[in-house]
């Protein structure tokens, strides 16, 4: 059942704290360092104001999206998180039953702690489901990785997400503090046959993260490689700079995820609602961009795509209601936050994603007016 009393996902956040066992919540809801990427991802939303419009025509309005030659019903994707069978025992098959339930995008880690088949097999059970992706990261052996894209294609995926943020992990001071984070019995099913990346320059002068860490870690090269052995098209997820996105087009990369991992990986990174507008002049209008990093409100989403991003990744909160009420909690969140989009978009006068722009944020010289 849905908890009483929630009306919001910070409301699941808060609930999760309390339910969750400390060193999971550790995990769940902490970030690198001093967690100032953290708050400042959700403070940088907080800073715009909405400029509202009245009186406009509203009947009939709706949230669809088209990412990558389809339609969708609405612009919001599940971030990919690890281990969710951490938090609840129906872990990644609830979060997808919930998300396709509300017509929201799945992006499947590639830590997941379900096979990524079965995971598939949920969300397509829905046919008013939203988006199905899979998150990947990087190894070095390209057979291996191979094998894995045919097994992505062979299961119905539509995009691939490669995360170039976190090529060492980053340095998580909470869960550090908290011991063991994920329990040991749950495990990434997809990767047991991931052959180990090479260890060299050991010794008392070696450096984890140069000798050991950056030798598996992929260039653009990579990159370039990756996307010419498949037929789906691949975002980089965890791109900040400008320079980068347009990199990425070169490559042959078919979109960007503006995002900082939820401030997991470099704490003091810009927040994503800073970065977003750079990417979006360099490159939005020759690909998709897409952003995630303490979208918590309509609001959030609606200020996300008035700055040019065409889709939003929603993380911890979504693992939060998965934590508390399983595939019902999922497609609560979800629809928490898809009703906020609709009164906010009706509220400043728009009826559909298109008439999203620009004008919707409060500026402080009156452009158009
Ligand atoms: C993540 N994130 C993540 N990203 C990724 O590409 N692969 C992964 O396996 C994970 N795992 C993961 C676990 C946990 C517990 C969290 C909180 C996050 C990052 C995630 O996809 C996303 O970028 C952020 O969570 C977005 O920020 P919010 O919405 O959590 O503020």
């Amino acid at each position: 059942r849905i908890p009483a009393g929630i009306v919001n996902l910070a409301d699941y956040e808060r609930l999760a704290s309390e339910r969750v066992d400390s060193a999971t919540w550790a995990w769940l809801d902490g970030a690198a360092g001093d967690e100032l990427t953290r708050r400042a991802n959700r403070e940088a939303w907080d800073a715009l104001w909405l400029h509202p419009r009245v009186l406009r025509p509203l009947a009939h309005g709706h949230t669809r999206v088209h990412l990558f030659g389809r339609e969708w019903p609405q612009p919001v994707l599940v971030a990919p998180v690890a281990y969710q069978r951490a938090v609840h025992p129906d872990g990644e098959w609830a979060t997808a039953w919930g998300a396709a339930a509300q017509g929201a995008g799945l992006v499947l880690s590639l830590q997941a702690s379900a096979p990524l088949e079965s995971v598939a097999r949920a969300m397509q059970a829905d046919a008013g489901r939203g988006p199905l992706w899979m998150q990947l990261y990087w190894h070095p052996d390209r057979g291996w990785m191979q094998e894995l894209l045919a097994r992505i294609e062979a299961a119905g995926y539509e995009a691939l997400v490669l995360t170039v943020d976190a090529p060492v992990s980053g340095v998580r001071d909470r869960e550090r503090r908290a011991g063991a984070g994920v329990p040991p019995e749950v495990r990434s099913v997809n990767l047991v046959d991931r052959p180990r990346a090479e260890a060299r320059g050991a010794g008392p002068a070696a450096s984890h993260v140069f000798d050991h860490l950056a030798l598996a870690a992929p260039g653009w090269d990579d990159v370039a490689w990756l996307a010419s052995r498949t037929r789906l098209p691949l975002l980089l997820k965890g791109v900040l700079h400008a320079d980068d996105a347009r990199q990425a087009q070169a490559v042959g990369a078919a979109g960007v995820v503006v995002s900082n991992h939820g401030g997991r990986t470099l704490d003091t990174a810009v927040p994503t609602a800073w970065a977003l507008p750079r990417i979006v002049e360099a490159v939005g209008d020759a690909m998709p961009v897409l952003v995630d990093g303490g979208i918590r409100r309509g609001t959030d989403v609606l200020k996300a795509l008035a700055l040019g991003a065409r889709a939003v990744l929603v993380g911890r909160p979504i693992v939060c209601a998965l934590a508390c009420a399983g595939a019902l909690g999922v497609a609560h969140a979800l629809r928490l936050l898809r009703d906020e989009l609709e009164a906010a978009m009706a509220l400043c006068g728009c009826a559909t994603l298109e008439q999203i722009d620009r004008a919707v944020l409060w500026s402080e010289e009156p452009a158009h007016e």
